[in-house]
């Protein structure tokens, strides 16, 4: 019977798995990374998407047709490849394969070659070929690592009592103001708009199961063009009932902890081969390396005694879950938006910034790049003066001036990850605020309405998953952070 007769077929590994296959032989279905050859020895080296590893393949080893075959092989052409694994110290997996057989099963035309190859490119020829340019190690490593803190921020949720509650993406109204919205003519009536935000649909999900967070693509059509922005991009925001801005800080310090640490845990190698600075997303997680100690920066403790805190703050009805509650803190830094003020007032001063920043007005990226460079750890601030934030936030009952919001600065410069407030609950003040920022009243009723039944303190923010990848990976700009960007200038591929 063939079953007898014919040769055992080796398992398929992929090249992460392949430590589990030491001395044995393996198929791996690959492509063609890189080929080197010194007379009667080739080193090809083959990716899989999972890793990266080096074959040996001399001409005395193997069947002619072997060796003439991948030595003529173009890059990236597809092929399985038949070897034995060996340890080896010395390469950057701790493998190598000895080739004994590979199967083209789609040769690259030589006429044809891959345009992208070992030397530098340009970045716009890069981002006209990212189809390809995501198949080279770096990217790759990015891709898996972005993936990674997308799971983690869906599961942090999912583990804490968060449900998913997915708003629409075609909206009738702006969430974070109306320059930046993508519009579209399709209903009878009404003009649609692409999400900025689901934040005002997860208000409306929070009251109807107590907390609850979106995960989904959103749209800016503002004509930024920094390496922060993107016009489209994945934002994931959690809302809770019955909570507070206290709540929201302890939240997004917990949620990035998690985050980074779910990286660290699982990315060691990628963050490597991305050429991150892996002491430095330590320091982010290390149990408090006490910035709050600083005088400029109060913990949330001396801000409670400070009467600062806001609804939650004493374990509000709505407070963290046990399980987050009880988890380590690492101490993030937290300032004022005042003391921020303060801070680059004096780093003006001091010559460390060239311009100097006016009170009243947002931030911009060079106050974020210095205040962010004074911790090791994101630092949030909170309590802008209202006049520069959204119209639904709640303002301090202490200086009703200032909004019970926070940014979270990412460290090394990366801007601002997470943004998010408290929410005006009173019906009054919400309907006057709209009115004042010159939105249609009868677009908001639904919204209106959630100040008419019930309405109770609730928080929440928005993260942008580009932002937090570019800042965990170490990368200039956003535009690597995401398979395929979309920037101002950009649509293809
Ligand atoms: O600060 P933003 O505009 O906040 C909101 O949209 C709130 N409605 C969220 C909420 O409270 N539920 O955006 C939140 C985050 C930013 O901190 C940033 O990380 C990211 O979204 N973000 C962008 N990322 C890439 N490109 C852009 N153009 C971005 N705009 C915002
Ligand atoms: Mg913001």
């Amino acid at each position: 019977m063939s079953e007898t007769t014919a040769p055992p077929t080796p398992p398929i590994s992929t090249i992460a798995r392949i430590g589990d296959h030491v001395g044995q032989t393996v198929t791996l279905q690959a492509w063609l990374y890189n080929l080197r050859s010194s007379g009667k020895l080739l080193f090809p080296t083959f990716r899989d998407g999972s890793g990266i590893i080096q074959g040996i393949v001399p001409k005395a080893a193997v069947p002619e047709h072997v060796f003439t075959t991948l030595k003529e092989l173009q890059l990236e052409s597809s092929l399985t490849v038949t070897g034995q694994v060996r340890a080896d110290a010395r390469a950057p997996s701790g493998f190598e394969l000895d080739v004994h057989d590979i199967h083209v099963l789609s040769a690259v035309d030589p006429a044809q070659p891959f345009p992208i190859s070992l030397k530098e490119h340009g970045v716009d020829f890069l981002m006209e070929h990212r189809h390809l340019w995501i198949r080279t190690p770096r990217q790759s490593a990015i891709l898996r690592v972005r993936a990674t803190i997308m799971r983690a921020a869906a599961e942090y949720f999912d583990r804490n009592g968060f449900i998913r509650t997915d708003p629409p993406i075609l909206t009738p109204n702006a969430c974070e103001g109306t320059s930046e919205l993508f519009e579209m003519k399709y209903f009878e009536d009404d003009m649609a708009y692409l999400t900025q935000s689901g934040q005002l649909y997860i208000e409306a999900t929070a009251l109807a199961l107590g907390k609850v967070y979106s995960f989904g693509p959103t749209f800016r059509a503002e004509k930024s063009k920094t390496r922060r922005h993107l016009t489209e991009f994945w934002m994931v925001e959690p809302e809770m009932a019955y909570a507070g801005l206290e709540d929201l800080l302890q939240l997004a310090e917990r949620y990035l902890t998690h985050i980074v640490s779910t990286v660290l845990h699982h990315h060691r190698a990628d963050l490597k081969v991305i050429g991150r600075d892996i002491a430095k997303l330590e320091l982010v997680i290390a149990p408090d390396d006490s910035p709050s100690a600083d005088p400029q920066s109060p913990s949330a403790d001396s801000q409670k005694s400070k009467g600062l805190s806001s609804f939650a703050a004493g374990g509000g009805p709505a407070s963290l879950p046990a399980e987050a509650a009880s988890a380590p803190r690492s101490g993030f830094p937290r300032l004022s938006y005042d003391q921020a003020h303060a801070m680059l007032e004096q780093a003006f001063a001091q010559r460390k910034i060239d311009t100097p920043h006016t009170y009243g007005d947002d931030f911009g990226s060079p106050d974020e790049t210095y205040i962010s460079s004074q911790f090791t750890k994101p630092v949030m601030i909170h309590r802008y003066p209202s006049a520069i934030k959204a119209f639904y936030m709640q303002p301090d009952p202490l200086d009703p001036t200032k909004a019970l919001c926070v940014d979270v600065l990412a460290p090394e410069g990366y801007g601002e990850i997470i943004g998010g407030s408290q929410r005006i609950d009173s019906f009054d003040l919400l309907k006057q605020r709209i009115e004042a920022a010159h939105l249609p009243l009868a677009a908001f009723e639904w919204y209106l309405d959630l100040r008419r039944y019930g309405s109770v303190p609730h928080c929440g923010f928005g993260m942008g998953i580009e932002r937090v990848v570019a800042w965990i990976c170490g990368l200039d700009h956003v535009r690597e952070t995401i398979p395929f960007a979309r920037t101002l200038n950009r649509i293809y591929p």
